[in-house]
């Protein structure tokens, strides 16, 4: 199906189209934004592999609003796109504009975020990592590495974007493992909108508040890396002062587990296009897909990183 690229882009900022020829398939893909090292990765991932695979790609960032998804989504609908794929920024409020997209009769996937609907037939498939288990094999990690320490044991927790679900799932994972020990108690949780400027920020109010953090629990990479800088410049040791401990595994907080800084990182993969592309062409083929696909991940601690970092991707 053919589409004007123009149109299609609206107003939702940050469009551009790629890939594909006059029979290519045509996906729109709403993105949440830019604010971390993951979403740039996951972004590349999404453009490069549509080209690959012979899609023509119509993105639009959202810039971390919603209502700018929703915009975009309409967009999509009204210039009738063969599929629509986007990453929720938050998990509620997707209803009405999914069933728009039903009653026009165009297949929805959701990548990365789940939506909370209880009408799973308005989306196809749900491809992304399982977010309660980073949360959970990141508190696992922490009550074992602090098996000898008698307690208390205070930790802060710089929550992802308000409402989006790997923030209520990272936190919902931490919590029920930490739960396993009553010595650990999460003094201060404060959403750092998971960027590195606002994790700094928060964490700078966190330091001024409690002068005996034992613990930094950070949903991403990026607010950790933030938090760092605020810690340091406390006059304190990060990963030895405070223990840290963060989700994604992108380039940039990989280096600082190896460095020290970081104690452990539960991975979150950003390298959903390839499956995405395949699951596209899956859906507009009418074939039957999974409802959820779960991308596989590990953990690391500052010795694997080292070994990690010299091939990693992203
Ligand atoms: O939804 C995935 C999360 O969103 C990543 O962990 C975070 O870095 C990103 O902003």
């Amino acid at each position: 199906m053919m589409v004007a690229t123009a149109a299609a882009c609206g107003d939702s900022g940050g469009d551009g189209a790629a890939g594909g020829g006059d029979d290519a398939i045509v996906l729109g893909f709403s993105q949440v934004g830019a604010e971390s090292g993951w979403r740039t990765a996951n972004t590349k991932s999404v453009q490069d592999s549509a080209k690959e695979a012979g899609i023509t790609l119509q993105f639009a960032d959202a810039q971390q609003k919603q209502e700018n998804q929703i915009k975009a989504i309409r967009n999509f609908i009204a210039q009738q796109v063969d599929v629509i794929a986007f990453s929720p920024v938050v998990e509620s409020g997707w209803d009405t504009v999914l069933k728009e997209a039903k009653d026009a009769d165009i297949p929805v996937i959701l990548t990365d975020r789940a939506v909370d609907s209880a009408d799973e037939t308005l989306y196809e498939t749900f491809i992304g990592s399982d977010f309660v288990k980073e949360g959970r094999l990141s508190g696992e990690w922490l009550v074992q590495e602090f098996a000898d320490n008698p307690g208390p044991v205070k930790i802060v927790e710089l929550e992802g974007t308000t409402g989006s679900a790997p923030a209520n799932d990272r936190k919902q994972g931490f919590g029920e493992a930490i739960a396993a020990d009553p010595k650990f108690e999460i003094i201060a949780s404060q959403t750092g909108e998971f960027t590195r400027a606002k994790g700094k920020e928060v964490m700078e109010a966190f330091l001024q508040a409690h002068k005996d953090i034992d613990v930094l629990f950070a949903h991403n990479d990026d607010m950790g890396l933030g938090a760092i800088e605020a810690i340091e410049a406390a006059g304190l040791v990060p990963g030895q002062d405070i223990t840290i401990i963060t989700i994604d595994a992108v380039r940039d907080g990989m280096q600082a587990l190896a460095d020290g800084k970081i104690n452990f990182i539960a991975e979150c993969s950003p390298l959903l296009g390839p499956q995405l592309m395949e699951l596209v062409k899956q859906v507009h083929a009418g074939e039957t897909v999974p409802k959820r696909v779960v991308t596989e991940e590990t953990t690391f601690t500052q010795e694997q990183a080292k070994e990690a970092l010299p091939t990693r991707e992203y």
